[in-house]
């Protein structure tokens, strides 16, 4: 009999996220509402961010901080072509544009060495841009270096804004001045994803963090329409007879998190660290397992990782064939995988629109040749595990080159 593929990735939810999202279904009420206040606040103690705002999507969550930090139209902001569009496409919301600078050959975050390099050339050009923000990706949940980053930050005045899509719950270990923040609280900001192939899930959901009061004011406005009391207070409180008396302060977004949403991420927050054990425990045991493959580069494991996905590198000389051989293999064998990423400077909207060659960002590119994203989640099992791990090997033996 043939036996079922390995999914690449799959959510785990319990009888506890689904008793708590019928708790409220059967509520009445199902739009943003306590859940929110209830799981903002959980989340900001987890992380230990003076205030978090629950938002539809860590898209949204991007543009909201760039808005309120003022990033708009003809503002340049530095980022990495190694991630998804997500981390760009907001810039383009505002009128804004990405800088790309190249990652770091090794880990695929973003090269300190390359935003410095763009800001200083930006900083001695005639007409300098407009640059208004450096928008990190903590990819994969591996911490970038936010110590040089910050530094950088400091020195040029621009602040940092976090995108931990994949990077729940990560501490950051800095080697300047020893402590261990949560990643997306070094920066302004902080956008968290909840997407249902993330570390913890509300099918589509994601987080603000911020520091800064006036910045939480201005995310809050934002993220329902630009109305001055959030719907809760507005029918919540003992003046719910004036609930239709609101005002718009400016032409917000319709970015919030539905009740019943944020009653599931209460319930996967708690599952946040058990999650990340797993994820971890994979992670290593894939590294042990492809050790001794010389045709295979393990990923660098680092202080702190939440592990949203595992990517290996292929090294072609070794091989008699590609990436996408390798991958198909894989799917014969009944293993999916992924790749994390084709860079966004070789999609055509921004290839197009910018003029990229797909040697600009020639780290970028050498990595996504490369590499391939092997299924890793709580529900893989260590059945399910072992058969990607025989499958691995099995492929890059058939697949050796032999001189
Ligand atoms: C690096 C990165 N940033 C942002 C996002 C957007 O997240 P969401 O789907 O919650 O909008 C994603 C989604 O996968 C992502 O991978």
């Amino acid at each position: 009999m043939k036996r079922k593929p390995i999914p690449f990735s799959a959510p785990k939810i319990g009888l506890r996220e689904i008793v708590a999202a019928g708790r409220i279904l059967r509520s009445g009420w199902l739009t943003t509402g306590q859940e929110n206040s209830l799981f903002e606040e959980e989340f900001a103690q987890k992380t230990g961010s003076p205030y978090a705002l629950s938002v539809n999507s860590a898209t949204s969550a991007l543009h909201l901080i760039l808005e309120a930090l003022g990033v708009g139209l003809d503002d340049w902001v530095i980022t990495t072509p190694y991630t998804f569009t997500a981390s760009a496409e907001i810039l383009r919301y505002l009128g804004a544009h990405p800088l790309f600078a190249d990652v770091d050959g090794k880990t695929g975050n973003i090269d300190p060495s390359e935003i410095e390099r763009i800001l200083h050339e930006n900083a001695h050009a005639p007409m300098p841009r407009s640059i208004k923000a450096i928008l990190p990706v903590h990819l994969a949940g591996l911490p970038c270096d936010m110590d040089r980053i910050m530094d950088i930050s400091r020195r040029y005045d621009i602040p940092v804004v976090e995108d931990c899509a994949h990077a729940f719950p990560v501490r950051y270990y800095s080697t300047t001045d020893r402590s261990s923040p949560y990643l997306g609280t070094i920066g302004a900001g902080g956008a968290f994803s909840f997407y249902a192939n993330k570390t913890i899930t509300t099918g589509e959901g994601g987080m603000v963090t911020v520091g800064d009061e006036a910045l939480k004011e201005r995310i809050s406005l934002m993220r329902l329409h630009g109305i001055d009391r959030d719907v809760w207070n507005r029918y919540s409180s003992s003046a719910g007879h004036l609930s239709w008396q609101y005002d718009i302060k400016a032409p917000g977004y319709k970015y919030n998190l539905t009740n019943f949403q944020a009653a599931i991420g209460r319930v996967q927050l708690k599952k946040a660290e058990r999650f990340k054990r797993d994820r971890t425990n994979q992670a290593l045991l894939y590294n042990e397992a492809f050790h001794a493959l010389d045709s295979i580069e393990t990923p660098i494991v680092g202080k702190d990782h939440a592990w949203h996905i595992y990517i290996i590198k292929i090294k072609p000389e070794k091989l008699t064939s590609g990436r996408d051989e390798f991958i198909k293999a894989l799917f014969d064998r009944g293993i999916n995988c992924s790749v994390h990423y084709r860079p966004l400077h070789m999609m055509s909207y921004y290839r197009d629109t910018y003029g990229f060659m797909n040697d600009d960002f020639p780290r970028a590119l050498d990595l996504y040749e490369r590499t391939i994203s092997l299924p890793l989640y709580p529900g893989l099992g260590i059945r399910g595990q072992k058969r990607v791990i025989r499958a691995v090997i099995e492929v890059s033996r058939m697949l050796r080159r032999t001189e």
